[in-house]
């Protein structure tokens, strides 16, 4: 059987997250009195704590010392935090364990392709950290995405060339990372959102067996 290396996003691909994160950048955007839409927090999911919260204050042309923004950000994690306690496997979202197995029954490597530092904590709690190969997050990487950074570590540790690698991604600097790295992007959420992703679903349950089988082979 032919080998590809599989590279998962966690936040908004395999668990609901990206709605606390949204969330908890909300309330505190909201504290320093910028507001923010749906739409501009697109340009959030991916994109490091650091770098989140420098486009809030950019948004809200805020400038603030070096010690109130990590404490800020500490705040913000924290909020999260108190959401990710409360997670259960009930936040798996659809489909994602029957890609995984799948792709476990055929043999083929995984990797976790995250800029979370939350991510090992999040996997363990939703119980999904024994199908992962590799597991390569926010601790791991010293450029955000869209830098392909994430990904390239994730291939070398599959064992992988880049070429032989397929992301799924549900945000805009993620499918731009995929894309630079030489991977195929699956995005996962809307075309109007992800239109430079090779393919693009609303979620996995649109991944067929048949799909799952032409990746692996072609
Ligand atoms: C990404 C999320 O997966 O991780 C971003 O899409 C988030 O919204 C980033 O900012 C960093 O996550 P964390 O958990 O380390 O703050
Ligand atoms: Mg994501």
């Amino acid at each position: 059987m032919n080998k590809k290396g599989f590279i998962f996003d966690l936040d908004g691909v395999i668990v609901d997250t990206a709605k606390y994160h949204f969330l908890a950048w909300q309330r505190l955007a909201k504290s320093l009195d910028i507001d923010f839409t749906e739409e501009e927090n697109e340009q959030l999911k991916g994109v490091s704590r650091v770098k989140s919260l420098e486009k809030i204050l950019s948004w809200g042309n805020k400038t603030i010392s070096q010690e109130k923004f990590i404490e800020l950000m500490g705040k913000k994690n924290e909020e999260y935090l108190s959401y990710i306690a409360e997670m259960d496997s009930n936040e798996i979202l659809p489909d994602v364990p029957r890609v995984l197995n799948s792709l476990i029954k055929k043999q083929q490597p995984i990797s976790l392709g995250s800029a979370s530092k939350n991510a090992r904590v999040i996997l363990e709690r939703v119980n999904l950290k024994k199908y992962f190969d590799a597991i390569v997050d926010g601790n791991d990487v010293s450029k955000a995405k869209p830098d392909p950074e994430v990904f390239l570590i994730a291939a070398k540790l599959l064992g992988m060339k880049p070429e032989q690698c397929i992301v799924f991604e549900d945000s805009v600097a993620g499918v731009e990372a995929a894309n630079v790295a030489n991977m195929i992007s699956i995005g996962i959420g809307s075309k109007s959102v992800l239109g430079h992703a090779k393919y693009v679903f609303k979620d996995f349950t649109e991944i067929s067996e048949e799909f799952i089988k032409e990746l692996i082979n072609n």
